[in-house]
C-alpha cells in the first residue's frame, strides 16, 4: 500500500520502539491479565514520562496564576506557559506568536471560528465540508447555519474514502465563504491533499479552516506552506494532556475577528460604558487557561521533535503496511478507508460480528480498539454501516501488536463460528 506517509518517511532515521516505548509508563501495564496491546491512538494518545513530569512539576513547583502576578511563581509560570506558544510556532510553522491562541482543544478551537469568524456571513452565504469531517467539524458550522441563515454543502467522497476533488472545485462558488475540511481523517485515515484544496478555495474567495487533530500527530505540518487561514488540533492526542489545543489563524483574520468569549485576560479595559479588547492572541483567551495543560503541551512537542515527525511517520507506514497485510488475507473483514494515501488507522468490520462484539472480546485479551461510528456518523452512513471497529497506531507501537490484534480477531472468529 502507498500512503503519505511513505513519502514523508523516505530515508527518515529509523525509530528505536522498544525504548521509546520505555518512555510511556502505561505500556506496561496489564489489561485482564494480559499485557496492555494500545490501539485507540486516534481516540487519545498515551503520554511519555517528560509530559507527566512537565504537569507534575509546575504543580509542585512553580503553580500560580499567569499573566496576573507580579511575584516570582505567576512569572515562573508565565514565562513558561508563553514558551510554550512559541515552541508551537515552530511546530507548525506559524509566521508569529500572535497567531497561536491556545483553546481546549480542536473542538473548542472550531467553534471559536464559528462564533467568531462566522459573524461575517450572511443568509445565501455557503459553507463547505466534506463528506469525512468529523462531528466537530459538521454540527459548529450547522449551528452557525441556523443562526445566519448560510447553507452548508458537502463534498463527497468515493469508495476508497478519498474526497472527489472535481466535485469539491464544483461546489466551490461565488457564494462559498468558507471551507472546512480535516486533513487526516479520523474514521478512514485518508489523508486529504490540503495545499492544492486551500489553493482552490482560497481561487473562489473562500476562507479555509483545517481539522488538524489526527495529522498533527503522524505527518510534518507547516501552515505556511499550506496557506491555509485557520489550523486547529488538540494537544491529547499529540502525546500531550486533555483540555489543551490550539487554534492557528493568519494574522489578518484574527484581527478581524470580534472576541469569542469575555471575562478576564481577553480585555485591555473595562468600565461600564464598554470594554476593550486586549492584543492578540490574548483577545481569545478568556480566563484562566489550562496552564499545566499548556506546559504538558511543551513537553509533548519536545517528544515527538526529538523522536523526528519523518521516523515516526516511517514507523508508522510500516505498521499500516503491515496491518493492511493481514486485513486482506482475514477472512471475513471488509476494510473501510483504503484511500492512496492514508495515516496509521485500520477500520474495518467482520461479516455478521457486530463492531461492539468484537471490540468486547479484543479488550478480553488486553487489545484496546475503538468500536462505534467515531463522531462520523456521515462516513458510517456513506459505506451503510453502523459502526466500525478502528486500530489507530502510534510511534509506540509494534509489529507483535498488530498480531496480537489479529490473533484476537482469530478469537472472535472461532467464537461466533
Ligand atoms: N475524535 C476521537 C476519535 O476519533 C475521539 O476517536
Amino acid at each position: 500500500m502507498v500512503t503519505a506517509v511513505n513519502s514523508v518517511a523516505q530515508q527518515a532515521p529509523v525509530l528505536d520502539v522498544m525504548r521509546r516505548r520505555q518512555d510511556f509508563p502505561i505500556l506496561h501495564r496489564e489489561v485482564h491479565q494480559h499485557p496492555l496491546v494500545y490501539l485507540d491512538n486516534a481516540a487519545t494518545s498515551q503520554k511519555p514520562w517528560s509530559v507527566i513530569e512537565a504537569e507534575r512539576h509546575y504543580y509542585a513547583h512553580y503553580n500560580a496564576n499567569i499573566h496576573r502576578g507580579i511575584h516570582h511563581l505567576s512569572q515562573e509560570a508565565t514565562d513558561a506557559y508563553e514558551a510554550v506558544r512559541d515552541k508551537v510556532r515552530d511546530f507548525i510553522h506559524a509566521s508569529s506568536r500572535e497567531e497561536i491562541v491556545f483553546t481546549r482543544g480542536t473542538t473548542e478551537a472550531i467553534n471559536l471560528v464559528a462564533s467568531s469568524y462566522g459573524q461575517c456571513l450572511q443568509a445565501g452565504d455557503e459553507i463547505l465540508i466534506t463528506e469525512m469531517e468529523h462531528h466537530s467539524n459538521i454540527v459548529p458550522w450547522q449551528l452557525l447555519c441556523q443562526r445566519s441563515g448560510a447553507v452548508l454543502r458537502v463534498a463527497p467522497i468515493d469508495d476508497a474514502g478519498q474526497l472527489i476533488i472535481e466535485q469539491f472545485a464544483g461546489l466551490l462558488g461565488p457564494r462559498t465563504r468558507l471551507v472546512g475540511l480535516t486533513h487526516m481523517s479520523n474514521a478512514l485515515g485518508s489523508i486529504n491533499p490540503v495545499k492544492a484544496l486551500v489553493e482552490l478555495a482560497h481561487r473562489s474567495g473562500a476562507v479555509v479552516l483545517v481539522d488538524g487533530a489526527q495529522a498533527v500527530a503522524h505527518l510534518p505540518v507547516d501552515v505556511a506552506d499550506l496557506d491555509c487561514d485557520f489550523y486547529v488540533f488538540s494537544g491529547h492526542k499529540l502525546y500531550g494532556p486533555t483540555g489543551i489545543g490550539v487554534l492557528y489563524a493568519k494574522l489578518a483574520r484574527l484581527e478581524a475577528m470580534p472576541p469569542y468569549q469575555g471575562g478576564g485576560d481577553m480585555i485591555k479595559s473595562v468600565s461600564f460604558a464598554g470594554s476593550t479588547w486586549n492584543d492578540l492572541p490574548y483577545k481569545f483567551e478568556a480566563g484562566t487557561p489550562n496552564i499545566a495543560g499548556g506546559i504538558g503541551l511543551g513537553a509533548a512537542i519536545d517528544y515527538v521533535r526529538n523522536v523526528g515527525m519523518s521516523a515516526i511517520a516511517a514507523h508508522e507506514a510500516d505498521l499500516l503496511a503491515y496491518a493492511s497485510a493481514q486485513a486482506k488475507a482475514f477472512p471475513g473483514l471488509s476494510q473501510i478507508g483504503t484511500a492512496r494515501d492514508k495515516g496509521a488507522i485500520l477500520s474495518f468490520t467482520l461479516a455478521g460480528i457486530h463492531p461492539h462484539d468484537v471490540g468486547t472480546i479484543l479488550d478480553a485479551q488486553g487489545v484496546a480498539v475503538r468500536t462505534g461510528h467515531h463522531c462520523a456518523m456521515p462516513v458510517m452512513e456513506r459505506y451503510g454501516v453502523p459502526a466500525t471497529v478502528r486500530a489507530s497506531f502510534a510511534l509506540y507501537n509494534t509489529r507483535p501488536e498488530v498480531d496480537a490484534l489479529f490473533h484476537g480477531l482469530a478469537k472472535v472468529r472461532e467464537i461466533f463460528g
